[in-house]
């Protein structure tokens, strides 16, 4: 039986099973030029949550009763376009159905060889983009200085520990379990590891884990935890704003400790930016992160949650921290 998963209700607060709705639909019919495509895997991202929102933003709002969209990973069944054939896996944005057919724009093989399929989802796909970019373009990283990742052991943050220590960066992690704590420091190398659920003062051991201060801040998550590393940094601290995950289920704009006199007291760079800046940087980046790879430099992470009628649930699942490294959904 062929499905999607369409929006029902923009979520008020954080979003739960009943702004979803899985439909039964139509078999498609292939036509020249497309090629028939096979779900095999998923993408759930927390900046999915944005695009529930009705607002103009730098990505399209999904719109209400049409199916959800992410990055998949595909299978062609049956081909009638000369890029592809019969066989072939491919990963691109693409709706959230089962079977469909597409004209292939914008979409691209992937092999499956020395890593899994899921991978061109996480590792090396949008999420290992992110942490490279993001790090290496923005937080100009050197040797021997100290970075503070939060979201450390989340699919982007796990990345970013790794590059920095390729880089030589003495690296400290923030994320929400002993289990995670374990894991970013044996699997991703992180020399200190925080739990922000069980520290009282974010503030000072951040302090104590950091006692030279902390010169890049790699943000995937804002609020308090940020408040606690922003006190600790250095002269010419370079602070990327990569994702806010506690504030993207607020329904009101929260206020916090001010950062101004900070940056500037500091002579401190705070910079957002979105992975698509560094589109046509896109090959060079997977280049480097698949070389680092095949050399072991570099580890990954997924929880790969089985079932299609499961993909809201997963997307959910991130608020509460249910994942270690990319959450993905095995078709
Ligand atoms: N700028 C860009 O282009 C770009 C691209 C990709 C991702 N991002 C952003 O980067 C961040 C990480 O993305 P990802 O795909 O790698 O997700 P992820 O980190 O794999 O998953 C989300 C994690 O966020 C943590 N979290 C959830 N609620 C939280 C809260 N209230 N406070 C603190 N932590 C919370 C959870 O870990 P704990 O158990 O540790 O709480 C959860 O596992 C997200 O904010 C995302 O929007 C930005």
């Amino acid at each position: 039986m062929n499905q999607e998963i369409i929006l029902k209700s923009r979520p008020k607060g954080k979003p739960t099973n009943s702004d979803f709705e899985i439909n039964k639909i139509d078999e498609p019919q292939l036509k020249e030029g497309e090629v028939l495509l096979e779900t095999q895997y998923i993408s759930v991202d927390p900046y999915l949550r944005g695009r529930m929102r009705d607002e103009k933003s730098y990505i399209e709002a999904f719109k209400l009763n049409e199916p959800l969209s992410s990055a998949l990973v595909v299978k062609v069944l049956e081909s009638k376009n000369d890029s592809f054939k019969e066989g072939d896996y491919l990963t691109g944005m693409l709706p959230w159905k089962k079977r469909q057919v597409s004209k292939a724009k914008g979409l691209r093989k992937i092999d499956e060889g020395e890593v899994p399929l899921s991978a061109y989802l996480g590792i090396l796909g949008m999420t290992g983009l992110t942490a490279y970019f993001g790090l290496t373009h923005i937080g100009e990283p050197k040797k021997g200085e100290t970075i503070v990742v939060s979201g450390a052991a989340g699919a982007v943050g796990s990345t970013v520990g790794q590059i920095a220590k390729i880089k030589g960066l003495k690296t400290i992690g923030i994320a929400g379990s002993e289990e995670k704590i374990e894991m970013i420091k044996n699997k991703f190398g992180y020399d200190v590891g925080i739990n922000y659920k069980s520290t009282e003062t974010m503030s000072k051991a951040i302090k104590e884990a950091a006692p030279n201060g902390v010169d890049v801040y790699y943000d995937n998550v804002g609020g308090e935890v940020s408040d606690g590393v922003l006190v600790n940094i250095n002269q010419f601290a370079r602070i990327i704003n990569c994702g806010a995950i506690s504030l993207y289920n607020d329904t009101e704009i929260p206020t916090g400790p001010r950062v101004e006199p900070l940056l500037i007291k500091n002579s401190a760079k705070m910079q957002g930016f979105i992975v698509s800046n560094y589109e046509d940087e896109f090959g060079e980046g997977i280049k480097q992160l698949a070389t680092w790879l095949k050399e072991g430099k570099l580890k990954f992470e997924e929880t790969i949650v089985e079932g299609f009628e499961n993909t809201p649930q997963a997307f959910i699942d991130l608020f509460d921290g249910k994942n270690k490294g990319k959450m993905i959904v095995k078709i």
